[in-house]
């Protein structure tokens, strides 16, 4: 071959080969703006809830019923808000701090969520804390009570509806004080929210002249025999044991100290999820006689606690708790607040103060956030475990109204 036919065939190849990578090109790029656009309108189209709560572990049945109440509230807008679809995504945090922050990594990274709901318990709430606030992903706390997370860790991208630990725990300390019980030993599970309820009442028992003759902290999710602690207590002497249990712990509790005939010597009392309505029916009659606190109480003589317990026996085949109450309110506060921006939620600064700002009314009654530390406003309830017509039921001995979390080193 001559040098003017191998200099043709080269330029001849090269241009061919030019000429296929322009179209590689043009192709890869007509492609990517469209993958985008599909992925745009797919999320532009569809409001990412994802929950961080527990489906598994001793906090089971409460991730269930604060989920299920939150998924009655979009049923009953049909699922749409501002014209867009809500997709419900499910982390299971297995009550587990380091489970419980790859969840969340995976729901704000991978499924793109554009609001998280959850977490159950004080240390999940604390270990996904720093994620959710650097991601600017806005958080509605629908039960975790840890003090710090509307204190000194607060975040306009923190919206609590539940409850502070203090919140609960403090007013009883005042209250079985002022009723008479004079001493009082307490017993709760190791871990934050079990340790910040047993201060909370202690320092205003104490302030209102009680006294502690001991406390015990028992290993969380692992205590199965109370047998041990059930007998330090009594042996204490006290007037009564303030306690804090929830979900199994909070069943097993109660039944092993009415076989132990605790009830007999001293008041048993505590903060009020150790007989929540949802453990009620397990504890059965074990439950009578427990004086309690909590941020809602079935009995609240309202339409609109009317007629969510309705809807949700009709959708659930049960009453609900102060669990599900939280949940319901969850989903009505994301509904309102994505509405108030006509559906925009691209912004998230402007999204975490729409959520901050809503009021509803809602079974517990009106609900406001605390604008200087976005918690809950709420009433407390302090009951007994009666028998009712229907079995135990809480009896309403006083109402504290509105009360505050102290809010510490907060100022939003
Ligand atoms: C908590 O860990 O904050 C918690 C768990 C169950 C009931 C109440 C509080």
């Amino acid at each position: 071959m001559n040098k003017e036919c191998i200099t043709y065939y080269k330029y001849n190849a090269l241009g061919a080969i030019m000429y296929i990578k322009k179209i590689i090109l043009k192709i890869s790029f007509i492609s990517l703006i469209l993958f985008n656009s599909v992925s745009i309108s797919n999320s532009a189209d569809t409001i990412k809830v994802g929950t961080l709560l527990p489906y598994s572990g001793v906090y089971t049945v409460l991730g269930e019923e604060i989920t299920n109440a939150m998924i009655l509230a979009f049923d009953e807008v049909g699922n749409s808000i501002s014209g867009k679809n809500i997709e419900v995504i499910k982390g299971d945090t297995e009550v587990k701090p380091n489970i419980a922050l790859q969840k969340a990594r995976k729901l704000i990274s991978s499924n793109k969520v554009d609001i998280l709901v959850g977490p159950v318990s004080s240390s999940v709430a604390l270990a996904v804390r720093n994620l959710v606030v650097q991601s600017k992903t806005p958080l509605i706390i629908p039960n975790a009570g840890a003090n710090v997370l509307t204190g000194e860790k607060c975040s306009k991208f923190i919206t609590r509806i539940s409850f502070s630990n203090h919140q609960i725990n403090a007013p009883m300390g005042t209250w079985l004080a002022k009723s008479g019980i004079k001493s009082a030993f307490l017993l709760a599970p190791d871990y934050a929210a079990g340790k910040e309820m047993m201060k909370a009442f202690k320092t205003n028992f104490e302030e209102a002249g009680g006294k502690i003759l001991g406390e015990e902290y028992t290993p969380f999710r692992k205590t199965k025999d109370f047998g041990p602690y059930l007998a330090r207590v009594k042996n204490s002497g006290a007037d009564a044991v303030y306690v804090f249990y929830a979900g199994g712990e909070a069943i097993n509790f109660i039944k092993q100290a009415k076989s132990f005939g605790l009830g007999e010597v001293m008041k048993l009392t505590g903060a009020g999820w150790t007989t929540s309505p949802l453990f009620i029916p397990a504890q059965k009659e074990a439950a009578i006689g427990f004086i309690g606190s909590l941020n809602y109480v079935p009995s609240i003589n309202t339409e609109e606690n009317k007629a969510f317990i309705k809807a949700y026996k009709d959708k659930f085949g049960r009453a609900p708790s102060e669990f599900a109450v939280q949940g319901y309110d969850s989903g009505k506060v994301i509904i309102k607040a994505i509405e108030s921006l006509s559906g925009n939620i691209k912004d998230k600064d402007k999204l975490a103060e729409a959520i901050s700002s809503v009021s509803i009314i809602g079974p517990r009654g009106p609900l406001t956030i605390d604008p200087r530390t976005n918690n809950v406003i709420q009433n407390i309830y302090i009951f007994e475990v009666v028998n009712g017509d229907q079995g135990p039921e809480l009896k309403v001995l006083d109402t504290i109204e509105a009360v505050k979390s102290p809010g510490e080193g907060c100022n939003l």
